[in-house]
């Protein structure tokens, strides 16, 4: 089975680093025009467009804070005019925030990742699905985590949001399959990224977090890049309104590998 993406026009949230980074690489290598979305960190996304170019490929870099819906609402007319349209959006962008119990944590952080990881990934979606609907053709992947179904301490936002996307996600395949609109969450497990860095650069976190996962590595941001270039390719025509988990066996309950 090959999959191509050629002549499909992609944006990517949080596009310059981490998974979204990863994704923006795998959809141009299949052959998609990529809007690389960013907040900090201009020149990360400048080199990522400047690879994607020399590899003959399309892309702009696009800076919007997504938790601002003004600010997504620009993005798009900047893809109108760059493509005249959109046919994939996935929705990278995400923070964890502060770690704190919920007798601890401050209110403007809680809300914040709320903002950015789920109403952020919201007001992209309605934007695209603005587009998409009309078209009759389009999809959307929320970049989700394992942490959509295992809790997490200290991160009740974090959690909380990455649930919301998963319902979210249900809920709007059901109102756009009837357009012929997809859309599906991945859920990533522990992949190696600078939003963990501090676990994995640290032997005994990193030991501790090994111990989580059966396939007994981190992932790679390739691991989820190369789903979501499936799920957002024909290959999954048949796919809408589910989570695909992508994390190594974490939410497979490893430590009921002994006892029970
Ligand atoms: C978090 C990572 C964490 C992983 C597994 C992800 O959603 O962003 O920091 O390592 O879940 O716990």
């Amino acid at each position: 089975m090959h999959i191509t993406l050629s002549g499909k026009r992609a944006l990517v949230t949080g596009g310059n680093s981490g998974i979204g980074a990863g994704i923006v690489s795998a959809l141009a290598d299949a052959g998609a025009r990529v809007a690389v979305n960013y907040v900090t960190h201009p020149e990360a996304a400048q080199e990522l467009v400047r690879r994607v170019q020399a590899g003959k490929g399309e892309a702009l870099a696009i800076q919007a804070d997504v938790s601002d819906p003004a600010a997504v609402a620009g993005m798009f007319q900047q893809i109108d005019r760059a493509w005249g349209g959109i046919d994939i959006l996935v929705n990278s962008a995400g923070i964890d925030g502060p770690r704190a119990p919920a007798w601890e944590a401050d209110l403007a952080a809680w809300r914040k990742v709320i903002e950015v990881n789920l109403l952020g990934a919201f007001a992209c979606a309605q934007q695209a699905l603005r587009r998409m609907v009309p078209q009759a053709h389009g999809v959307i992947v929320n970049i989700s985590s394992v942490h959509e179904e295992i809790a997490w301490s200290g991160y009740s936002a974090y959690t909380a949001s990455k649930a919301g996307l998963g319902m979210m996600t249900k809920t709007l395949a059901q109102e756009a399959a009837p357009h012929g609109v997809r859309v599906l969450s991945v859920a990533p497990g522990a992949i190696k990224t600078p939003i963990n860095q501090a676990v994995w650069s640290d032997p005994a976190s990193l030991h501790d977090l090994l111990e989580k996962i059966p396939l007994n590595r981190l992932g790679e941001p390739d691991d989820i890049a190369r789903m979501v270039v499936v799920l957002v390719s024909d290959a999954a025509s048949y796919m809408t309104g589910r989570t695909v988990f992508v994390d190594g066996g974490m939410t497979d309950y490893p430590d009921f590998a002994h006892g029970g």
